[in-house]
């Protein structure tokens, strides 16, 4: 089957010549299937870009934090509990099998404030811009404390659909934020420590490893997103994790791109 991966395209910065010409460039592909890992547009146009995507193929995706902007997580969450089944927002499912040895699940991640340096002078728009996070503006302890909460929710998550897809051969997860900092790649170089603490899932990560740890014969691939720089991590034989990205010196928001076309 082939499967088009997508990250971070951010739709909402294109004008809509630019956008026709994406969709035309994704269709290009030939895809059967897409994956999306997240940052599509945001709150009030993430509903009608996955239903214009669903037009080119079956869409399976999760959301990244700029998809929740301008809305609360659970507003966002409940407009994807409502999409019809083209679209198929992974949070909502238990794995799905997608071919005779595949199965898919995701979760949408959250940085999760569990490295890099706390004491960083990073402002994420998202502070200002997802109401869960308004009343923590001003307060680092309350929002380190929302994000590890939000991450340790996702953790769960995930834990709960491993469990459910153990027997597969193979398994496709995809999530937003890179699960491992050595995922986590922008311009080429590694995130740097300020970044870390809100551009890594720890939680996530702890329970990819325990799980390709404990079903060693089970073939991983971790596709996400978020970091907007091109990497792979392998921590496992049994485990990679592909972060999707712009190469080093090219723009990236309003120029979105094809990451990868895989046989699945
Ligand atoms: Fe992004
Ligand atoms: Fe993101």
């Amino acid at each position: 089957m082939r499967a088009t991966w997508l990250t971070d395209i951010h739709l909402n910065f294109l004008r809509p010549l630019a956008l026709q010409a994406f969709y035309e460039r994704i269709a290009s592909e030939q895809p059967q299937v897409l994956l999306v890992t997240g940052d599509i547009g945001e709150a009030d146009s993430v509903v009608r870009y996955v239903t214009e995507l669903a037009r080119l193929a079956p869409i399976y995706f999760v959301l990244g934090n700029h998809d929740y902007y301008r809305s609360s997580i659970a507003a966002v969450r409940g407009a994807m509990e409502r999409l019809d089944e083209s679209a198929t927002w992974l949070p909502a499912h238990e794995p799905m099998r997608i071919t005779p040895k595949t199965m898919i699940l995701g979760v949408d991640g959250w940085g999760d404030a569990r490295c890099g340096d706390l004491e960083s002078t990073v402002q994420l728009s998202d502070w200002k811009l997802i109401d869960d996070f308004k009343k923590a503006q001003h307060d680092r302890d309350l929002r380190i404390e929302i994000c590890r909460r939000l991450g340790g929710n996702e953790a769960r998550a995930l834990r709960d659909k491993l469990e459910l897809s153990a027997a597969a051969p193979q398994l496709l997860v995809l999530t937003h934020v890179p699960p491992f900092p050595e995922a986590c790649v922008y311009a080429g170089e590694p995130s740097t420590p300020p970044w870390l603490p809100w551009f890594t899932c720890i939680g996530t990560g702890e329970i990819l490893r325990a799980h390709a740890e404990a079903h060693p014969e089970q073939q991983i691939l971790v596709l996400c997103g978020h970091s907007h720089g091109a990497g792979s991590f392998k921590p496992l034989p049994n485990l990679e994790v592909r972060t999707g990205g712009w190469p080093a010196g090219v723009q990236d928001y309003g120029n979105p791109l094809v990451q990868q076309t895989i046989e699945v």
